[in-house]
């Protein structure tokens, strides 16, 4: 039977109809329209449906949405400035060519976020064992990681969140 519920997404509260096994990636994509969040494999091993749950990464193809209730969700969509300013993460991953297809993109970005909030200057070991649960069906690792440290840069020198 389907319960309303109130997720928080971007900043924004959206009221959806979900049953209580609905899973998080298919309510942000098709009851909530945010189609950035990608949803892969389905089952928990390639990252490509990440987003933050109060600013963690979270996998929403294996997460319930009723549970999301209260938590604070950033889908890509988030990620871009109110005046459509790309975030420095996405900028970078454009200025390094470290987009392909596009399709891990998103979760790759936000796991970066997430990674980058925690650790402002990672090496590159540690940015590649910060997306180990990412998987880049183009594999182009070697730009997505000078991405993310050229993002970290930037980050620390211009003070952008
Ligand atoms: S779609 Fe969620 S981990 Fe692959
Ligand atoms: S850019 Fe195609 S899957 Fe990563």
């Amino acid at each position: 039977m389907k319960q309303l519920i109130e997720l928080e997404i971007n900043g924004r509260v959206y009221e959806v109809p979900v049953n209580p096994r609905d899973l998080l990636a298919d309510v942000i994509r098709n009851k909530v329209g945010l189609t950035g969040t990608k949803k892969g494999c389905g089952q928990g091993d390639c990252g490509a449906c990440t987003v933050l749950i109060d600013g963690e990464p979270v996998l929403s193809c294996i997460t319930l949405a009723i549970a999301c209730q209260g938590k604070k969700i950033t889908t890509i969509e988030g990620m871009v400035a109110d005046d459509g300013k790309l975030h420095p993460i996405q900028q970078a991953f454009v200025d390094h060519g470290a987009v392909q297809c596009g399709f891990c993109t998103p979760g790759m970005v936000l796991t970066s976020k997430a990674l980058l909030d925690k650790n402002p200057r990672p090496s590159e070991e540690e940015i590649k064992r910060g997306i180990a649960g990412n998987i880049c069906r183009c594999t182009g690792y070697k730009k997505i990681v000078e991405a993310i440290g050229a993002a970290a840069e930037t980050i620390s020198t211009e003070g952008v969140k």
